[in-house]
């Protein structure tokens, strides 16, 4: 019988911080905004390095409700399972760049090294009546893990990012034991229902499995429920954000950039900042980004002059060459964009690495009039939901999305779509935007607060809770890697 209240275990690479600091990553602004509600544990990674590695001791840290308690790793440890498997091999694989991927044996053998210790160092911790939910692409033999360890609680999962259609999945050469690792674990949750159809055709087209009904699929004697939980913001929190003194602030250190700006005829402007903000990841399309900006004071040169684009792009994984070159790369093309046609009071494109607390970053969000969110491949996309929320609803900006942006399903109601790689749809997108009359955007952007304020973090946290609460519980003897 379960428990009436039971504690809720997560488990991921990055942990915390609960504050308004500022992490970059989905993940941890998601699983923060959930937790801080419920309460309760989670564990992971320290994110440093020691001698002792995962032997060193567990440190924990109360910060409201939540029982955080990391480990560290080893050099080696880092080097094989997070760079080299989870960020050299899942990552590009489930983002469909398989053109990046590599595989090795060893960075395999250290992943899965990693997924055992952390398992076996998260037994002592648990109790019997708790939940566990395990997060995203670095934990996919933890469920399978735990299970040979001896617990017998309810096991839940979580992928933040996409799962790839099985064609490309299959070229992992792991493939079928990481989806047999994810059997072990209860309720298996995807972004979107796309992802969980890809999963799902995987376990059928791979390991002969069947689909049972629309959220339940069976391999060999074990029956998992798959199911798509859109992870949201806490909506109410990043609004009243957008009105905090130091939110203002940034507003109106970008207004004041913007606000007297004039147009190429010489025109008055009306308010015309873009923004986008992301980490700087392949994934996330900057580079198309900056070429649709370019082909719009190409194709529609009034913008020149009074247009800025501001795109914050937080440093990520840099030790990585695909990471290093793709800085390379956006710095050149930036460079040559301003080059071209920047002049001496007027700088059409700024980009910048630091890092904001989430109360400034909604204050710049609330100072855009177009914010760009247009990834080549995204599971959810944070950005755009926080975007929406920090709208002056007497004068909300225009959301430009990616057709491949796990958010699309919810916010299609109101966003103008696009197809990232396709420059002149974009630069056409902009310029619909910016000229878009205040009746349409505020239309729009109502559609999109809904979905947003609906579809919020604590309701993601409790409706995956409530599944995996109900979910058959049948633990089975796992055999992973
Ligand atoms: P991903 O998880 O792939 O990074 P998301 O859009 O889902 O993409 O989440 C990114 C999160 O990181 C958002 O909550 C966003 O506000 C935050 N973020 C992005 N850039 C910065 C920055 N410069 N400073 C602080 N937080 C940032
Ligand atoms: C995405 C992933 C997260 C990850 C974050 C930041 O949101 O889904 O698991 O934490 O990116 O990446 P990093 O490699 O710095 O943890």
């Amino acid at each position: 019988m379960a428990d009436s209240n039971p504690r809720l275990v997560a488990v991921s690479n990055r942990v915390g911080p609960l504050s308004d600091e500022g992490q970059a990553g989905g993940l941890v602004v998601g699983l923060s905004d959930a937790l801080k509600r419920r309460g309760g544990v989670w564990f992971g990674w320290s994110g440093e390095t020691s001698k002792e590695g995962t032997q060193g001791e567990a440190k924990t840290e109360v910060q409201e409700n939540v029982e955080m308690t990391t480990i560290d790793m080893s050099q080696e440890e880092l080097q094989g399972f997070y760079y080299d498997y989870a960020n050299r091999s899942l990552w590009p694989l489930l983002h469909y760049r398989l053109d990046l991927a590599e595989f090795d044996r060893v960075s395999d053998k250290v992943y899965r090294q990693v997924n055992h210790r952390f398992a076996v160092r998260l037994m002592p911790h648990l109790k019997e009546n708790d939940l566990v939910w395990v997060h995203d692409y670095h934990f996919f033999y933890m469920g399978s893990e735990l299970r040979q360890a001896g617990y017998k609680g309810r096991l839940g999962y979580f992928l933040h990012i996409p799962f790839c259609a099985p064609e490309v999945f299959s070229a992992l050469p792991a493939s079928h034991d990481i989806v047999r690792a994810l059997l072990a674990y209860d309720v298996i949750g995807f972004q979107t229902d796309t992802d969980r159809c890809n999963f799902v055709s995987f376990c059928i087209s791979e390991l002969g499995g069947e689909k049972l009904d629309e959220d339940r699929v069976r391999v060999g004697d074990r029956t998992v429920i798959a199911k798509p939980f859109p992870i949201g913001i806490d909506a109410e929190g990043y609004a009243r954000f957008a009105v905090s003194p130091e939110a203002g602030e940034h507003e109106e250190m970008l207004l004041s950039m913007t606000r007297d700006r004039r147009n190429s005829d010489g025109e008055g402007a009306e308010r015309k900042l873009i923004v986008g903000v992301d980490r700087m990841d392949y994934s996330k399309g900057l580079l198309e980004r900056f070429y649709g900006f370019e082909r719009l004071l190409e194709d529609y040169p009034e913008n020149c002059g009074s247009a800025i684009f501001l795109q914050v792009a937080p440093l990520s994984r840099s030790e990585l060459d695909a990471y290093a070159e793709l800085r390379d790369e956006l710095e050149r093309t930036a460079g040559h964009l301003n080059g071209r046609f920047a002049t001496l009071d007027w700088t059409p494109l700024q980009m910048m690495t630091r890092g904001f607390t989430r109360k400034a970053l909604a204050g710049i969000y609330r100072a855009a009039r177009v914010c760009l969110v247009t990834p080549l491949r995204d599971g959810m996309n944070l950005v755009a939901k926080e975007f929406v929320a920090a709208q002056d609803p007497e004068d909300p900006g225009v959301l430009i999305l990616s057709r491949f942006a796990g958010a699309l399903d919810e916010l299609k109601c109101g966003c103008i779509v696009v197809n990232p790689y396709n420059t002149d749809d974009v630069a056409a997108a902009m310029q619909r935007a910016l000229t878009m009359p205040l009746e349409e955007r505020k239309r729009r952007w109502e559609a999109m607060r809904e979905a947003v304020f609906t579809g919020t973090a604590q309701r993601w946290c409790q409706s995956f809770i409530d599944m995996l609460e109900t979910s058959h519980h049948e633990p089975a003897a796992q055999t992973s890697s």
